[in-house]
């Protein structure tokens, strides 16, 4: 007989959730393409929608099981498509609402999703809502966005910057008021607030939903919205000369405001009403903000990017802490990601080093919770130095002195050692590496020992592996350059133990009996070594054990 009584407490007593079922975008790995730099199809050194197509093949043989694409829509290209001009079109540089329906369609007859990126925070100027915007105070449009009279003396509203340099507030003559944008002035921001904005956004969202893609990358999430009485920032106290001039002040204000809550889970609402699609938040916040953004009840972002791995020194201490951290911060129901790089930052190859960025691809694949890949990195491209006539990213163009400019991590794919790397037949947009002729996918998937092929035999242990894909993650204390921890799910049992270190280091786990051999390794001649508790690793070395 059915207990009813005990009914009632169920809503109040904390739940385990169901062991799954798992959904695509938990089991799954995501890879980003940059579609500039991806494949050029069209031969104007720019990669398209066909030049992705075309390497589809490539990404199935991989292993991932999802493709986010960075900005594709018509766009002046300010900052690269993520000033959009036009939320439902495709821009001609990429190809053609025909080529579009026919990538989807591929990546899904190869059982791949496709995931979008969705840019709410700000439009291109050139979108024609603010140049009605703009064109008078009185237009219907004119609360669309952040304008705003000038202090008595003309100066800005407020102290509020720009992330990519300079003031946040751009005057209008026309007008006689300023307006916001967060980046840059071609790029100024919406006022999500109005509830007509609201619905065009949303729209724009079904539109895309409504022709199959599988889900969002949102941009900057936690800018939406901003404090109703344009309050100044305070300053930073931990802002040095060598920082970003926007790190000068603490964005309280400006970003993280309590409502964009409701914004994100309005967003989700029409993200759940199709079939499994995902919604992910790009949110640089610490872990207690971050955490916020998974919503009250699951309501919110499916994924808040976690960028702990990017953010945090390589160090193992501080990296195994964040880890728990973050595993303990988790509510409930949120499922964890781990992301190793992106088309902001420098790559993981260059920041830690080749044989680290090996160590890097353990730790993304085996642990708990979605990793992105961000393309080239399963080749180790590295950073290319780009001489300053060749400098094309705003922020680097904005603030020369600061390093900042993002050309370095977004250089064209090195397919193999073709003129201009099998990317394109013409000069490719940015400058290619130098040694892309011997070093490029070709050559390593002919090399067992290859960053590539190490990426690849990840990939397919986690997709076979449960214990990767939805298991229980349990840290193994460990002390200096090693970081350890098991991964299981019933039968299927693992330990990995990272040395992020370049000098060997022993590892004995305390209080535990290990026992099994060693399935997979950066230094691949290990393979098949029993390990039995204690383990000495070499310098840039990161094993996985299948304990018995
Ligand atoms: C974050 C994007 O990843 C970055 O490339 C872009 O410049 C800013 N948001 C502004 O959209």
């Amino acid at each position: 007989m059915i207990n009813t009584a005990a009914a009632p407490f169920a809503s109040i007593l904390p739940v385990k959730p169901a062991p799954g079922p798992y959904l695509w975008w938990q089991e799954g790995i995501i890879y980003q393409v940059y579609p500039r730099s991806f494949m050029d199809a069209s031969g104007d050194g720019v990669g398209d929608l066909q030049g992705i197509l075309s390497r589809l093949d490539y990404l199935q043989w991989l292993g991932v099981d999802a493709v986010w694409i960075s900005p594709i829509y018509p766009s002046p290209m300010a900052d690269f498509g993520y000033d959009i001009a036009d939320y439902t079109g495709i821009h001609p540089l990429f190809g053609t609402e025909q080529d579009f329906d026919q990538l989807l369609a591929e990546i899904h007859r190869r059982g791949m999703k496709m995931i979008l990126d969705f840019v709410p925070n700000h439009t291109s100027d050139q979108h024609p809502w603010f140049l009605e915007s703009k064109s008078s105070r009185d237009n219907a449009k004119r609360d669309w966005y952040l304008w705003h009279d000038a202090n008595p003396d003309g100066s800005a509203p407020n102290n509020w910057l720009s992330v990519f340099g300079g003031t946040g507030w751009e005057w209008d003559e026309k007008t006689g008021q300023y307006y916001y944008h967060a980046f840059l002035k071609e790029q100024p921001d919406l006022n999500w607030r109005n509830p007509e904005v609201q619905q065009a956004m949303l729209n724009a969202i079904r539109f895309w939903l409504d022709k199959g893609v599988d889900g969002f990358r949102v941009d900057v999430m936690w800018h939406m919205i901003k404090d109703a009485n344009w309050r100044n920032n305070p300053p930073n106290p931990d802002y040095r000369p060598h920082m970003a001039t926007y790190e000068q002040l603490l964005p309280v204000y400006s970003t993280d405001q309590p409502e964009v809550h409701q914004i994100v889970s309005r967003m989700r609402q029409v993200m759940d009403e199709y079939n499994e699609r995902v919604m992910i938040g790009e949110i640089y916040l610490p872990i207690n903000k971050l955490m916020t953004y998974y919503g009250t009840n699951n309501n919110g972002a499916h994924l808040p990017f976690n960028f702990q791995l990017i953010a945090l020194p390589w160090n193992a201490r501080q990296i195994a802490l964040a880890v728990d951290q973050y595993e303990g911060a988790l509510p409930v129901d949120g499922w964890p990601n781990w992301v190793l790089g992106n088309h902001d930052q420098p790559r993981i190859s260059s920041r830690i080093g080749k044989a680290q960025a090996r160590v890097a691809a353990v730790l993304l694949l085996t642990l708990r919770g979605t990793p992105t890949v961000y393309y080239g990195d399963e080749i180790g491209m590295r950073d290319v130095a780009i001489a300053p006539e060749f400098i094309q990213d705003p922020q680097g163009l904005n603030m020369p002195d600061l390093n900042l400019s993002r050309d370095p991590e977004r250089t064209p794919m090195q397919w193999d050692d073709s003129d201009n790397a099998g990317f394109s037949e013409a000069q490719p947009w940015l400058p290619l590496a130098d040694n892309y002729r011997r070093d490029n996918v070709k050559r390593q998937q002919e090399n067992p020992n290859s960053m590539l092929s190490l990426y690849r035999r990840l990939i397919a242990l986690r997709r076979t592996e449960p214990a990767f894909r939805i298991g229980d993650y349990v840290p193994v204390p460990a002390e200096g350059n090693i970081m350890a921890y098991i991964r299981e799910s019933g039968e299927s049992r693992f330990m990995v133990v990272l040395n992020l270190g370049h000098g060997t280091s022993y590892f004995r786990p305390q209080h535990l009996e290990i026992e099994g051999a060693i399935v997979l390794d950066t230094i691949p001649e290990r393979e098949g070594l029993v390990i039995k508790n204690r383990i000495n690793l070499n310098g840039d070395e990161a094993m996985v054990i299948k304990l018995k």
